[in-house]
């Protein structure tokens, strides 16, 4: 098992492994049922409507959107019209594990990178609740993710995000700058067609 890491940013931790093998494949199979009712979109950038990289979806009484009117979170999927599916109970497990906040997540977006995708360096900065940690689970094929401090062009760092990890982005860390640059398609069997999913547990209303 590897070790541990704190990086140097407070707040910021990385769990390797947290999830063994059979968790991780039951918590994709959970994923996958959910997704035939609440299906990947492809968003879009604010302004610009350049579409993303990455299609994604959320589960929870909130969603994160983005479209060519801007970010923000909100009660229904943009493309059904109906209410997000639920949080599977291992991801609020998890957040009661790991979060120190009071009060469960409302938001687990859900991130699918093919072959060739990345996320460019951003903040997670469209919750209220900026005292409640972000808290992201790989599972699938292994993704460079890089982070770096609090301004854009701040020194940042890389590591390999492997399945079954978990990064919680915590205190000073939750106002850092990440993304991911790129991802090894088939480095994993567990996501069909050999790709990745990523699911960020996020409080967006205070406490
Ligand atoms: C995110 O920043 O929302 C996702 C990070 C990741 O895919 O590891
Ligand atoms: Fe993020």
């Amino acid at each position: 098992m590897r070790a541990y890491i704190r990086s140097m940013i407070e707040g910021f931790r990385f769990l390797p492994e947290y999830f063994p093998p059979a968790a991780q494949k039951a918590l994709v199979g959970e994923v996958l049922g959910i997704l035939e009712t609440n299906p990947l979109y492809r968003g879009a950038m604010p302004r610009t409507g350049k579409p993303l990289s990455v299609r994604n979806t959320n589960l929870g009484p909130l969603g994160w959107v983005s479209d060519i009117k801007g970010y923000r979170y909100q009660p229904v999927h943009p493309v059904t019209g109906e209410a997000w599916g639920p949080i599977p109970e291992t991801l609020l497990k998890l957040w009661e594990d790991v979060s120190d906040y009071p009060a469960p997540p409302e938001a687990c977006l859900v991130n699918w990178y093919e072959a060739g995708t990345k996320l460019g360096l951003h903040i997670d900065a469209d919750e209220d609740a900026k005292d409640a940690p972000v808290v992201s689970v790989s599972l699938g094929s292994r993704a460079l993710f890089r982070l770096g401090g609090l301004e854009r062009n701040s020194p940042t760092s890389s590591m390999r995000l492997a399945s079954g990890d978990v990064v919680v982005l915590g205190g000073a860390s939750r106002r850092a700058y990440h993304g991911v640059d790129r991802i090894w398609p088939d480095s994993s069997t567990l996501v069909p067609g050999g790709g990745r999913i990523n699911l960020t547990l996020r409080r967006v209303t205070r406490a």
